[in-house]
């Protein structure tokens, strides 16, 4: 094996996902003290002090107090390096976060164990399930009364259609939880070191563990690495129970960077040149410098800095010298880094999300980021025209780093911008007055249906009152329609024009 295969060996990459509430942040936080990574509790969300979080950073995050952004945190542990991407808790920011799934290698579910199931989870759940990334659940809250073990399991099984196999399992909660039983050393891990163990809760225990095996299915590592079979764990990440047991047997079954398949559909080995693509964008990370920076997960081979790289979509060079990697409580600058992990380059300008870059002289692009399909659209106008410029330039680069969508008229300078949930433009103008000094105003024109159309067949008499022929930010034809009435008028009047729906 090469040193860099072996270095590579030691990554793993992966996003946590979880509806709000369910512990998202507090097991980050845990999972990072484990790894030495930071040194006190609280600093990840900066719960009820003054010091600057983390993983949200945004003026707007700390008003609401809401995770707007995702973020990336990098720790060792045990001999490995691994790279936790957090991924925004509200559901209006759906699309950063189905962009950050693209660059892991695996997801860990937290969910409530009061609560089971929530729709947050499933609608992540189910993205993550279309690429097929292996899945490790975490129930967490155990020191609270939950529900039954045996009934999330099955909730898990039946609700997200994923095979479950227990790691361990509950040895009562709440006020009587006794511990977790390990079921592959069979054995207790006390909740409490001081309290006497009540044997009735453990005998309770044990016989549902043997209903769980009757029904249950086998060990297999190789359906966990096509995320058909998921790691069940159990374990308060506020209490730091279990947390420990599920970090060791993550790193044992999580999956080493995995190769990735270009465009043209060629499988680019992890060893092979540096490649890598952009999934985030993210401008004024640090309000005193004004900066923007790249988020990029490297696909293969090994950073350098100062190293040359090719923009595969516009062919230009560029140095990689100012690049950092994200520490839980610093950046720092890097000297080298491999394939699984997340570097974020300085950018000037040149990246688009979605963006490849690679060294060496074989061209190598990554195929696009999905993108959603919008369904709440505003008109967006300067509030003081003389201010254009600015207010033009917040536009573009809010729009790259997928803040928003954005579509010009066909003919006209309208503006009109998109989104999945409607924080995305609350964000969007908060950012403008507050990073760009633009104050912009928004006329609703309520809820669109956009489909894309090919340029060949886009024609100009196409524009009427209820369908709106409008490009998007890469010039493509895409058509908004006030509804699935006009929708399907249009069917009916061209019947030869293919048109397209995102995500
Ligand atoms: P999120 O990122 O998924 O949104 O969840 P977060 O970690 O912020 O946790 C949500 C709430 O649940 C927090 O309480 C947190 O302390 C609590 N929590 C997380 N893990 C556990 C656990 O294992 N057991 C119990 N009992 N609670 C847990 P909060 O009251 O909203 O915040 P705070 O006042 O504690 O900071």
């Amino acid at each position: 094996m090469t040193d860099l295969q072996t270095e590579i060996n030691t990554r793993r990459t992966f996003a946590i996902i979880s509806h709000p509430d369910a512990g998202k942040t507090t097991l980050t936080e845990q999972l990072l003290l484990h790894g030495g990574a930071i040194r006190e509790a609280g600093t990840v969300k900066g719960r009820g002090s003054n010091k600057m979080a983390s993983s949200d950073w945004m003026a707007i995050e700390q008003q609401r107090g809401i995770s707007v952004t995702s973020s990336v945190l990098q720790f060792d542990y045990d001999g490995k390096r691994i790279n936790i991407l957090d991924t925004p808790g509200h559901e209006d920011f759906s699309e950063d976060t189905y962009r950050t799934l693209m660059a892991v290698d695996s997801v860990v579910m937290v969910v409530d164990s009061a609560k089971g199931i929530e729709p947050q989870t499933k609608k992540l759940f189910e993205i993550v399930s279309q690429r097929g990334i292996p899945v490790f659940t975490f129930f967490n809250k155990l020191d609270r009364d939950g529900r039954s073990p045996l009934d999330l399991v099955d909730e898990l099984e039946t609700v997200l259609g994923i095979q479950a196999y227990p790691m361990n399992w509950p040895v009562g909660s709440g006020q009587i939880l006794q511990g977790i039983w390990d079921l592959r050393e069979d054995k207790l891990i006390p909740f409490s070191q001081e309290r006497q163990v009540d044997q009735s809760v453990v005998d309770e225990a044990l016989l549902e563990i043997e209903l769980q095996k009757d029904a249950g299915n086998q060990f297999d590592e190789d359906a966990i690495a096509h995320g058909k079979l998921t790691p069940v764990f159990f374990g308060s990440a506020l209490a730091n129970f279990g947390v420990e047991e599920f970090l060791r047997s993550y790193l044992e079954f999580a999956p080493t960077p995995q190769p990735q398949t270009t465009v043209d559909e060629k499988v680019v080995p992890v060893t092979a040149d540096f490649s890598g693509f952009v999934f985030k964008i993210q401008a004024n990370m640090d309000p005193k410098h004004r900066d923007r920076i790249a988020f990029v997960r490297i696909a293969s081979g090994e950073f350098d800095r100062g190293m040359d790289v090719t923009l595969a979509r516009t062919g230009r060079k560029l140095k990689l010298s100012n690049v950092t990697q994200f520490m839980a409580e610093s950046r720092e600058n890097i000297q080298t880094a491999v394939a699984g992990d997340i570097i974020g380059v300085y950018d000037t300008g040149n990246f688009q999300i979605g963006d490849t870059i690679y060294a060496g002289k074989t061209k190598v692009e990554y195929p696009d980021l999905p993108t959603f399909t919008p369904e709440l659209f505003n008109r967006v106008i300067p509030k003081d025209v003389l201010k254009k410029k600015s207010f033009e330039k917040g536009i573009e680069q809010l729009v790259q780093e997928g803040t928003i969508q954005l579509f010009k008229g066909w003919r006209s300078s309208d503006y009109i911008i998109g989104a999945v949930g409607q924080l995305q433009f609350e964000v969007f103008q908060f950012r403008m007055e507050n990073e760009y000094n633009s104050t912009v105003i928004f006329e609703p024109i309520g809820q669109k249906i956009a489909r894309w159309i090919p340029e060949s067949q886009a024609d100009d008499k196409m524009s009427s009152s209820r369908t709106m022929l409008m490009r998007d930010r890469f010039d493509q034809p895409v058509i908004l329609f006030e509804n699935q009435f006009a929708l399907n008028w249009f069917v009916d009047k061209y019947p030869d024009v293919t048109l397209e729906e995102k995500l």
